[in-house]
């Protein structure tokens, strides 16, 4: 082989690949411009102002990823040639909500002020990504606040009525004893009817599960389910 030949033969296997899947996507994508509403598209203008993930939604997300729930439950809605997720108005969001956009597709801004996306990996859990509204949904059925309801489930997944066979794991380990004397006011019985309530991190994670609901109202340019 002539030293030409081997020399062209390093730039195909090595240049070309560099080219393509470094140099061009770093040049289209390092000055994209935030996305904006379209007067005759959406009918409303103005920038896209992500949905607010900070603070104690930012811890909760730390700790849904500490405790594996990523394992099992995934938080992104595929598009249809991929997958159902899009027929499924539980997983998708909510139809005829107040934001009128319907079930859509994840897109990378559902992830936007948390440290590490979950879009998770396995299905073995239902997918989380709109959770928030069907978790005050079955709260309202229960008749106790969303934040009971969500405490009991993180404590007794399989005492929530019609649940008894759930594969969801307790999180004990983010609950501590009541006080055995005095008022306890938020104290949850777990399956033993020791009286716990929940610590930081419960209320972390407890927060953030009832703000997923990433379905809000995204521009036309990208929303890639909008028929
Ligand atoms: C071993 C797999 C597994 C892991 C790990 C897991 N889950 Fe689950 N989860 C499930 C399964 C299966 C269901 C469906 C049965 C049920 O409703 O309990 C479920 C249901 C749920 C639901 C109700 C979903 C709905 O559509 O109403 C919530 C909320 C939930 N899990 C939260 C969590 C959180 C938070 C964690 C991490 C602390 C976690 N899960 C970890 C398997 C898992």
């Amino acid at each position: 082989m002539s030293f030409q030949k081997f020399t062209l033969g390093l730039v195909a296997a090595f240049g070309l690949p560099w080219l393509l899947l470094i140099a061009v996507p770093f040049g289209t994508t390092r000055n994209i411009d935030a996305p904006e509403f379209d007067e005759d598209k959406d009918g409303r203008t103005g920038l896209y102002e992500t949905a607010s993930r900070t603070g104690r939604v930012a811890n909760g997300s730390e700790v849904y990823g500490a405790n594996g729930c990523y394992v099992c439950h995934t938080q992104v809605i595929r598009p249809t040639n991929a997958g159902n997720d899009l027929w499924r108005d539980a997983w998708a969001g909510q139809k005829n909500d107040d934001t009128k956009n319907g079930p859509r597709e994840s897109n990378a801004f559902d992830y936007k002020g948390e440290l590490i996306a979950h879009i998770g990996l396995t299905r073995n859990g239902p997918d989380l990504s709109n959770v928030g509204y069907r978790l005050e949904q079955a709260a309202a059925a229960a008749g106790v606040s969303p934040e009971d309801y969500v405490y009991q489930r993180l404590l007794t997944p399989r005492a929530i009525l019609d649940n008894y066979d759930s594969t969801c794991p307790s999180q004990p380990q983010l609950f501590r004893p009541a006080n055995a004397f005095g008022q306890t006011t938020e104290a949850y019985l777990d399956a033993e009817g020791n009286k716990l309530v929940p610590g930081k991190s419960a209320k972390a994670l407890a927060n953030y599960l009832l703000k997923l609901k990433k379905d809000d109202f995204i521009p036309d340019s990208i929303n890639y389910s909008r028929d």
